[in-house]
Formats: structure tokens, C-alpha cells, sequence
């Protein structure tokens, strides 16, 4: 059971904490998670908590976040730490348990993998993934599709996103995580056989 009487102390953290752009990014993000759960079954709030907080560590330098990187208890790819922009999602679901007591899996889950995916993912943990990119700030060529695809299916947005990711990181020359390739596979297999 998630306790709301804290979602106002969170906010303010996250206030003083982030830029402002940042800030309404990650309202818009809870915002948009709790679109899809409705649609899926989700409970309500624990989107909005998990949207409110997926970038909690965004902002922090890299050394406090490598920090919080030693503390997890989830599967680390030693590929994400070649990539610092990726540090902030496992030092998120770091953070949270530690500063914020909260200790529901799926949550935490959800912060850890919102930037590279894996294999078997709860609705939760699909739903902030996809809600970060179909939230009210983006702005990118595709959105809408990728908005109508979420709004159809959770499977069939993730395929997308996957495929756009991987398309993405290949063209730029950047490395590759094998935790997305595994959700692809798993989506593609899902979604076209
Ligand atoms: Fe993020
Ligand atoms: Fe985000």
C-alpha cells in the first residue's frame, strides 16, 4: 500500500532539487503513467509515484551517483557504466529505498530499468518506461505515433521504442545493452510471431 501523505514531501525534494524543466518533466511523466495504468489495470498510484521520481538522481553529479550505483541489489550491465547518462536510473532506485524508505519491488524496478529495459517487465515497469518518452514535454518526430501505439498496446509501444532505441544507438556508434536487446527479442517474438 503506498503511503500519499509523503507524494507532497517528494515533490518538494524533487523542486529543489531539479531544474524546473525537469521538474514538470517528471509531473508530465507521473502524469502520463497513470493514463496508462487506468487503461491497464495498474495501480493508480504507485505509476504516479514511480513516474514522480524516475529522475530523482538525474541532477546529482556522477560521483554521488556511482555511489549509489555500489548499493544496488539489481543486475548491472557493465555497459551502463560506460554510459554515464544512464547512471541516474539504477542510482534512482538506489536513492528511493535508502532516503525515501520506499521498498516496493516494482517501483524500484520500474526507476532502475525506465532507461534501458530487460526482459520480463512488469505493466509497471513497462508503463514508466513508455511513459517517459509519451510525456506532455516530448516533442520529438514520431511522438504521436509512439502516443498511439502506447495508448493500443503496452507490447506494441515497446517494440517501437525498442526498435527506435537500438536503431538510434547503432547509427550513433553506442554501445549496446544487453538488457534492451533482451526486451526487444522478447517484444518482437510477442508482437510479430
Ligand atoms: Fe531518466
Ligand atoms: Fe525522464
Amino acid at each position: 500500500m503506498i503511503d500519499k501523505s509523503n507524494f507532497s514531501d517528494y515533490k518538494k525534494y524533487l523542486k529543489d532539487n531539479l531544474s524546473q524543466k525537469r521538474y514538470k518533466h517528471s509531473l508530465n511523466v507521473a502524469n502520463a503513467a497513470v493514463r496508462l495504468a487506468k487503461k491497464n489495470d495498474v495501480d493508480e498510484e504507485k505509476a504516479y509515484l514511480a513516474g514522480l521520481l524516475h529522475d530523482v538522481c538525474k541532477e546529482i553529479s556522477k560521483v554521488e551517483q556511482l555511489e549509489l550505483i555500489r548499493q544496488s541489489e539489481l543486475e548491472v550491465d557493465q555497459a551502463e557504466l560506460t554510459t554515464p547518462n544512464m547512471y541516474h536510473a539504477i542510482a534512482g532506485s538506489v536513492f528511493v529505498r535508502i532516503n525515501f524508505g520506499i521498498n516496493d519491488e516494482e517501483i524500484i524496478r520500474a526507476i532502475r530499468f525506465h532507461t534501458v529495459a530487460t526482459d520480463k517487465m512488469s505493466k509497471l515497469e513497462q508503463i514508466i518506461y513508455l511513459a517517459d518518452l509519451i510525456s506532455a514535454d516530448r516533442d520529438y518526430e514520431g511522438v504521436d505515433k509512439m502516443r498511439r501505439l502506447c495508448m493500443k498496446s503496452l507490447s506494441k509501444g515497446m517494440l517501437e521504442a525498442l526498435s527506435f532505441q537500438i536503431v538510434s544507438n547503432t547509427q550513433k556508434g553506442n554501445i549496446l545493452f544487453e538488457s534492451t536487446v533482451r526486451a526487444y527479442n522478447e517484444y518482437v517474438l510477442k508482437e510479430r510471431f
